[in-house]
């Protein structure tokens, strides 16, 4: 069983911002976001910022595209991204237009069901992002069992599954033994007072689990 990458999500106000963290993680870790927020923010000069910043590391546009896939996906490959990501709502033309330009992540949030799942990975779109969403977790929702059996059942299915949703460090043991591709942490490492001591907590947790 490979590792699981690390992905810092910078879903920071600027970027100037953004680019303060990824000096200072680069190194630690293996996939730089720019998130949504910050593509919202600054459109897709942070993913080219981003990508003259960090050669050596993916580059995720976190676009959580919803139509107009070829489209979005020629532009975030044009930026200089490795990866863009779409909303499990889109259609499957929408998912497969976008992976003709780039590789497409289907970030999962509701209603997503496993033929669907299937109909994606038929059309050559093999990544997903297993997503507690931000206001789900405000609303008080924990990492739990149900995750693991949801993670654990895509990747039996065939897919690479990154696990994202304010994860901390602890949250990392819930998922030992477990083939997860890439944990993605944006407030617990852009949000930390010392973001790459942040970044080396997760790197050092992934390690001990996964050594
Ligand atoms: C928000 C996102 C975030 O990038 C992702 O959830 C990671 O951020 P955090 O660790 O702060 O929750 O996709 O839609």
């Amino acid at each position: 069983m490979a590792k699981p990458m690390l992905q810092v999500a910078l879903d920071t106000k600027d970027l100037p911002a953004a680019i303060s963290v990824a000096r200072q993680v680069n190194d630690v870790v293996d996939v730089i976001e720019a998130g949504t927020l910050l593509i919202y923010e600054e459109g897709l000069r942070a993913v080219q910022n981003l990508r003259a910043l960090c050669p050596d590391n993916i580059i995720l546009a976190d676009t959580k595209t919803a139509d107009a896939g070829g489209n979005v996906g020629a532009e975030c490959k044009d930026a200089g991204a490795d990866w863009m990501t779409c909303i499990n709502a889109a259609t499957v033309p929408t998912m497969a237009s976008a992976q003709d330009k780039i590789e497409v992540q289907v970030e999962l949030y509701k209603n997503w069901t496993e033929d669907l799942a299937q109909e994606w990975l038929d059309a050559g779109i093999d990544q997903v992002v297993y997503h507690q969403s931000r206001d789900a977790k405000l609303a008080g929702q924990t990492w739990g069992e149900e995750d693991l059996r949801e993670v654990k059942r895509l990747i039996e299915m065939g897919f690479k599954v990154s696990v994202t949703g304010g994860v901390k460090p602890e949250v990392l043991k819930l998922f030992k033994g477990v083939d997860v591709y890439t944990f993605i942490a944006g407030r617990a490492i852009h949000g930390a007072a010392d973001p790459r001591k942040a970044a080396q907590e997760f790197k050092d947790e992934i390690d001990r689990i996964w050594g």
